[in-house]
């Protein structure tokens, strides 16, 4: 069961606050058959589109779906952006996350003989370090604009790796992780240190895509939600900024959606 509403924050919507759009769902799986649609109709639908995508737990199973969905189509003109990556780790490091989307959506659709009309490796790209932000900024300038760009978010509400304080003017850039998506990420590293800094995209290169779809599953996530759906829009609280897109949905789980208990469906 999904159920649709729309966001009425009482007391703290401003006047020139747009309109976002929340869905909420039984369960992840529920949800990621929702967004593994979302993409796939894009894809079938629109010529050359442009996906922005992420990385973390929360996108794997709709990235499970959106494969199989779209094992028969086409997608040798679809072109897509990660949002960011570790600095220091080589691309083929099983951590990194050039290595993730390998693993969760890209190696099944990949051009080859046998799938002559997969991704083109050419036409799919993830930010690689500090001497290419400017030209991985340019990319999506020259490429795009994103028509969707999915978003998982940090418990410290970031967004890509755009972490508290991150000015909302910021740009593709390098930056230092906090502690606390330090702490986060350290499951994947097992003994090894996270890495200290990351490229990302910047909150005003996430905020041009033309459509926002921000996932978030699971009790964990809660209170950020909340959090980004009641506190004053304010770089400290980076996912607030997707309140201020003219078209932007959160799909979220029961878990997630937890302690939303003050908000009005509408419409
Ligand atoms: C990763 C990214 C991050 C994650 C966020 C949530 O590309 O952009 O913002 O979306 O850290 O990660 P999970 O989904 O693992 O909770």
């Amino acid at each position: 069961m999904r159920l649709l509403i729309f966001l009425l924050f009482f007391g703290t919507l401003t006047a020139e606050e747009p309109r976002l759009r929340i869905e909420i769902f039984d369960t992840p799986e529920e949800l990621a058959e929702a967004c593994a649609s979302k993409i796939a109709r894009l894809i079938q639908t629109k010529k050359n589109c442009v996906l922005g995508l992420a990385t973390g737990n929360t996108p794997i199973p709709s990235y499970r779906a959106l494969a199989n969905k779209v094992a028969q189509t086409d997608l040798s003109e679809v072109v897509t952006f990660n949002l960011d990556e570790y600095i220091g780790l080589a691309p083929e490091d099983p951590r990194s996350f050039h290595s993730f989307m390998e693993t969760h959506l890209f190696s099944s659709l990949l051009e080859s003989p046998a799938r002559p009309r997969g991704f083109k490796r050419s036409n799919l790209h993830i930010p690689e370090g500090k001497q290419k932000a400017e030209e991985y900024e340019a990319a999506i300038a020259r490429l795009g604009p994103i028509d969707l760009q999915i978003l998982g978010i940090g418990t410290n509400g970031h967004i890509g790796f755009a972490e508290p304080g991150s000015p909302f003017e910021s740009k593709t850039s390098v930056v230092q992780l906090s502690e606390n998506t330090r702490r986060d990420n350290q499951p994947a590293f097992g003994s090894d240190p996270v890495p200290e800094f990351a490229i990302t995209m910047g909150i005003s290169t996430i905020l041009q895509a033309k459509e926002i779809l921000l996932l978030a599953t699971g009790s964990k996530k809660a209170e950020i939600i909340r959090q980004m759906l009641t506190q004053p829009i304010s770089p400290w609280i980076p996912a607030t900024a997707v309140r201020l897109h003219p078209n932007a949905t959160l799909f979220l789980d029961r878990e997630a959606a937890s302690l939303l208990g003050s908000l009005h469906a509408k419409d």
